[in-house]
Parts: structure tokens; C-alpha cells; sequence
């Protein structure tokens, strides 16, 4: 169930790439514990949105608060300090290492010997095990085993883990089965519908209304910059959204019989 206090909420944004009018008085809450699909056709500012969450874009108008704390200073650290992580499709993992030290890149634990700091193997190698085990990594896959070796969905539940190890509040997800399986399609969407269980604040971003649909709690539709709709997945069926996707907007109020 999601709180009733937003985590995170957008009110009135606005951003401009030069005269390009980016983002246009976008409004919206999310909250801890919920799924929510973004959908829009490329272009619509579903990226550009999730951007400046991350701190990459300052907005030209209109206020971001988490947990009802106005941010001030846009900046790449923002994501870090309030525990969001983004998945996209093929960023964000170096292949050449090995998927224990992917695991904690950046965040590297460190042992002392004598008082010299050392890379500390045994911790990297112990914790990631646990942890990809638990998402789904095939038997024969070891930690030690360099990220060249996984494929698309594997990679995925790699950054998936390392979201919910480190204890992210957010995972932002934008277009995280471009290019992958139908089978490593349906094992990313598990762990999105798992990570929202376990009380994280998950926004799926997608152009494929009927995919996300059935995952979503709730759905959020972009164009040109501007929501267009923002309805429980209880209250309108896929079908229904993509007609309003189509119409670019909801056209006539529908009535309850
Ligand atoms: N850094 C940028 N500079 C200028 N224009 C940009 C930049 N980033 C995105 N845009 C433009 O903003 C619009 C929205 O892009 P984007 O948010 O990536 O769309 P989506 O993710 O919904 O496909 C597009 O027209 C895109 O060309
Ligand atoms: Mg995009």
C-alpha cells in the first residue's frame, strides 16, 4: 500500500532546452511502496522528467520536494543522497569487471592490514553472491565471472540487487527491456513488481502502454512535455489509456453508468 505523504513531488515544472519548451507545468506525486508506469511516445519528456529527479537538469520553473523538503540545488548528487538508482538499458555496468566488483563499484569496501587499505575481496565477493543469487542469476554464473558473460536480463538483475543492498528508496527503470527476451522481459518485470513490495517507490518508464499496464499501480501519460493523464491502473483499463494516448488527451469525461 502506498503512504499517503509523497516521497517524491513535482509541482508545476517547467524546463527549457534554449527555446525548446522541454517539460511544461508538470505536476505529480509519488509515493513509497508504489509502481508507476510513465508512459509517453519518444519525445514526449518522460527521460527529461526523471532527469532533473536525478539532479542531471535544473528546472527553469516550478519545485521538487522529497519527503516534503524542497530541493534547492539540482546537482548529479542529488540521486545518491536520496537513494535513487536508475537502470536504463545498457549503461551503468563496466564489463570487464568482474559482476562482485560491478556490484560495488564506487562503493567499495576496504580492509586495513598493518593500516594499508586493501580492496576488501572477500566482503565483495560474500555479499554479491547472496544477493544475485536471491534475483536470479543462473547456477553456473559466478561472481567472479565478468559481466561480458551475462545477458541482457542478467545485467539487469545485477542493478536491480545492487538497488536493494544499498538500500535505495527509488529505482527508476526507463526502458529497462529494450532489446531483451521475451523471458528476460517477464524476469525484470518480477523484480520491478518485487521491488515495490518491498516498500520502494518504483517508476517504470516505458512506451508500451499494454506491458506496463499489468504491473502498475498506477499510470502516467506524457506528451509534449505535459501530462496528459494520471490514472490507477483499478480505474482505467490499457485500452482505455492508449485511446487517450491516441487522442492526446482524455477527450470527454467518461460517465459511470
Ligand atoms: N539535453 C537536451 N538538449 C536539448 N533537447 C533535449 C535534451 N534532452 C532531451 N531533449 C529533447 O526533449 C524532448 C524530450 O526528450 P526525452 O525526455 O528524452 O523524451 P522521452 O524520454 O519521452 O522519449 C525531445 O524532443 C528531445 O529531443
Ligand atoms: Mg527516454
Amino acid at each position: 500500500m502506498a503512504d499517503a505523504k509523497p516521497l517524491i513531488q513535482v509541482k508545476n515544472l517547467d524546463l527549457y532546452f534554449g527555446a525548446f519548451h522541454a517539460l511544461r507545468n508538470v505536476s505529480v506525486d509519488f509515493h513509497a511502496g508504489e509502481l508507476v508506469g510513465l508512459v509517453g511516445d519518444n519525445g514526449a519528456g518522460k527521460t527529461t522528467l526523471i532527469r532533473v529527479l536525478c539532479g542531471i537538469h535544473t528546472p527553469t520553473g516550478g519545485e521538487v520536494y522529497f519527503d516534503g523538503e524542497r530541493v534547492r540545488a539540482f546537482h548529479p548528487k542529488l540521486a545518491i543522497d536520496q537513494g535513487i538508482e536508475t537502470i536504463q538499458q545498457s549503461v551503468g555496468l563496466c564489463d570487464n569487471l568482474s559482476i562482485a566488483r560491478n556490484f560495488y563499484l564506487g562503493r567499495e569496501p576496504v580492509k586495513r592490514i598493518l593500516g594499508i587499505p586493501f580492496l576488501d575481496f572477500a566482503k565483495m565477493r560474500g555479499e554479491a553472491k547472496k544477493v544475485i543469487r536471491a534475483f536470479g542469476l543462473r547456477d553456473n554464473v559466478s561472481v567472479d565471472d565478468e559481466v561480458e558473460r551475462l545477458s541482457g536480463g542478467e545485467r539487469q538483475s545485477v542493478k536491480i540487487g545492487r538497488a536493494v543492498e544499498f538500500k535505495n528508496r527509488v529505482v527508476i527503470m526507463d526502458e529497462p527491456t529494450n532489446h531483451l527476451s521475451v523471458r528476460e522481459r517477464e524476469h525484470v518485470n518480477e523484480l520491478a513488481v518485487q521491488l515495490r513490495d518491498q516498500g520502494l517507490l518504483v517508476i517504470y518508464i516505458t512506451h508500451d502502454i499494454f506491458q506496463v499496464h499489468k504491473l502498475a499501480d498506477r499510470i502516467v501519460i506524457m506528451e509534449n512535455g505535459e501530462k496528459i493523464e494520471d490514472a490507477s491502473t483499478d480505474s482505467m483499463t490499457a485500452d482505455e489509456l492508449e485511446e487517450v494516448i491516441r487522442q492526446g488527451g482524455r477527450q470527454v469525461e467518461k460517465m459511470e453508468a
